[in-house]
């Protein structure tokens, strides 16, 4: 759920109570509001600055309770380090951390004096603080009957009591403006991060597409495909792998054109879908198989995008497809050893039944090709547990037929934070995926695992076709804390893709 905490920006003189929040550069080098501070106070600040010793670094801060000759219930003084070499992901780490700063304290509002030893922080750099605290705001509480007061191993305090935030900056008209695209942001990985995080109970192939539809309200065309219209498509590797679930798959098609028709080709992102990956017959141990309930990932972040280009109206042509499924185990399923024809028409021997997510994204990316001429096509999946084992839950792993599309997509997850690393593809790892029986297998043996997934996917790229697959496995879910996330799913592809877009598709 977002932030329930209004944002706003004022001016420096604007009226302000509660929890005051200014900064402080190594030295420390005291902003001109925690100077005034310090002189309101008759010198506290800089007492406690010297009790501390505050350095001005970062993480470091000074915490004062009912300062005496201050309107404010405390202030706190963060640390900055050097802001001369910030970046837009320094200024939204910081954000998220004062926004954890401010968790538990138990105020109504908060006012933070966003500026620096040398002063005004320029709109964008408001803006992108602005967005680290909605993302650090956001909490999981839909299944939480009772509140929560201090922080615990379950995670941060609710904040039910702070009601309000005032970012006070020197021109807050410029970082209103600058923030607009970022709220939208702040939604669509709000809402990403929420599908996540749903139970497979509560959220199946059937609700997960119903979720999608709802973006028909910000003007983006859905369509929904059952059963009979993807077997009338022949999406049969999609469908073996949900024939063991009651409950039926669907593919979700999304569309904005924000670009109109001037925009051209549509750029094309597919999701992988999975609700539940059980593994199928050839089912996954019990330890951690709960984590499988986020295999959807992709999928969720496909829906999030869309709903953040339509809702800051980028004009960008974009096509969002997600493959609906559940993998489970059952007198229907799917077994190993059986064969399948795929959309395109090659034919897959399904040797093990939970490297499914393959099989999903097979049909979805040759259906995108079909009926799109995409400028480029990007899928995201958490498709293999061998990602994490290569690159940890740092980078994604970025696979390409296309080196201008990998390098565009690197760049945006440097500027993001979110981001990635290219692994190879070739001919050799090609060859992992032959079978005796069928054009190609469905897994590559014990080595490279992620490599001859991404092998397979290539097999449903077309020739001239740029192309590209993140492996989100580590990145998306089961999320390591940070400065911006505090919840299970972390919303991963979402701001990469939105910059992409930005750079490199959007119209000007
Ligand atoms: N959804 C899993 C991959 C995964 C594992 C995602 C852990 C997130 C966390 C995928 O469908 C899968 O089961 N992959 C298998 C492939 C293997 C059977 C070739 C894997 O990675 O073990
Ligand atoms: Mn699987
Ligand atoms: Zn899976």
């Amino acid at each position: 759920m977002s932030d329930q905490t209004a944002l706003s920006f004022a001016n420096k003189t604007a009226p302000a109570d509660g929890v005051a929040v200014v900064f402080a550069e190594e030295g420390p080098k005291l902003s001109a509001a925690a100077q005034d501070l310090d002189n309101k106070s008759k010198g506290l600040l800089s007492r406690a600055v010297a009790i501390t010793g505050f350095k001005g670094k970062k993480e470091q801060t000074v915490d004062l309770v009912a300062p005496q000759g201050l309107k404010f219930a405390r202030a706190v003084l963060v640390g900055l380090d050097k802001t001369s070499s910030y970046g837009a992901e320094d200024w939204l780490n910081l954000g998220g951390a004062v926004r954890g700063l401010l968790s538990g304290k138990e105020a109504p509002a908060a006012h933070i004096y966003l500026e620096t030893a040398g002063g005004d922080v320029a709109p964008a750099d408001v803006a992108s603080f602005a967005l680290g605290m909605l993302l650090r705001g956001y909490k999981f509480k839909k299944y939480k009957t009772k509140a929560r007061k201090k922080d615990g191993a379950a995670g941060e305090a609710d904040d039910r009591s702070l009601k309000k935030i005032v970012i006070h900056c020197g021109d807050p008209r410029a970082a209103g403006q600058a923030f607009a695209p970022a709220r939208a942001i702040a939604d669509g990985v709000t809402l990403a991060r929420d599908l996540v995080n749903e139970p497979a109970n509560v959220l199946g192939p059937a609700e997960f597409a119903a979720r999608a539809k709802e973006l028909t309200k910000l003007g983006v065309q859905v369509e929904v495909l059952g059963l009979k219209a993807l077997q009338k498509l022949g999406m049969n590797a999609l469908l073996a792998v949900g024939q063991g679930s009651e409950k039926p798959s669907h593919v979700a098609i999304m569309q904005w054109k924000g670009a109109g028709v001037r925009g051209g080709d549509p750029i094309v992102i597919v999701g992988k879908g999975v609700t539940f990956d059980a593994g199928g017959i050839s089912l996954k141990p019990a330890a951690g198989m709960e984590d499988m309930k986020g295999d959807m990932a992709g999928a969720a972040c496909v829906v999030g995008l869309m709903h953040e280009l339509a809702e800051r109206k980028a004009k960008v042509n974009a096509v969002g497809i997600i493959g609906l499924v559940e993998n489970m185990p059952s007198g229907s399923a799917m077994r190993p050893g059986d064969v399948v024809t795929a959309m395109s028409g090659q034919t897959i021997e399904v040797l093990n039944t939970d490297a499914e997510g393959r099989m999903v994204l097979a049909d979805c990316l040759w259906y995108a090709q079909e009926r799109f001429k995409p400028k480029a096509v990007i899928n995201l999946a958490t498709l293999t547990g061998a990602v994490m084992v290569a690159l940890g839950k740092e980078h994604a792993g970025l696979f390409s037929n296309n080196d201008e599309l990998s390098s565009q997509l690197i760049a945006a997850g440097n500027v993001t934070g979110e981001k990635l690393w290219r692994l190879p593809l070739g001919p050799k790892y090609d060859k992992m995926i032959d079978s005796k029986v069928a054009d190609m297998k469905n897994t590559g043996g014990k080595w490279g695992g992620s490599i001859s997934a991404a092998q397979f996917l290539q097999r449903f790229i077309k020739e001239g076709t740029p192309w590209a697959h993140l492996d989100i496995a580590g990145t998306a879910m089961s999320s390591v804390d940070s400065d911006i996330n505090r919840s299970w799913g972390s919303g991963f592809g979402v701001r990469l893709l939105d910059r992409l877009i930005v750079d490199q598709y959007e119209r000007r």
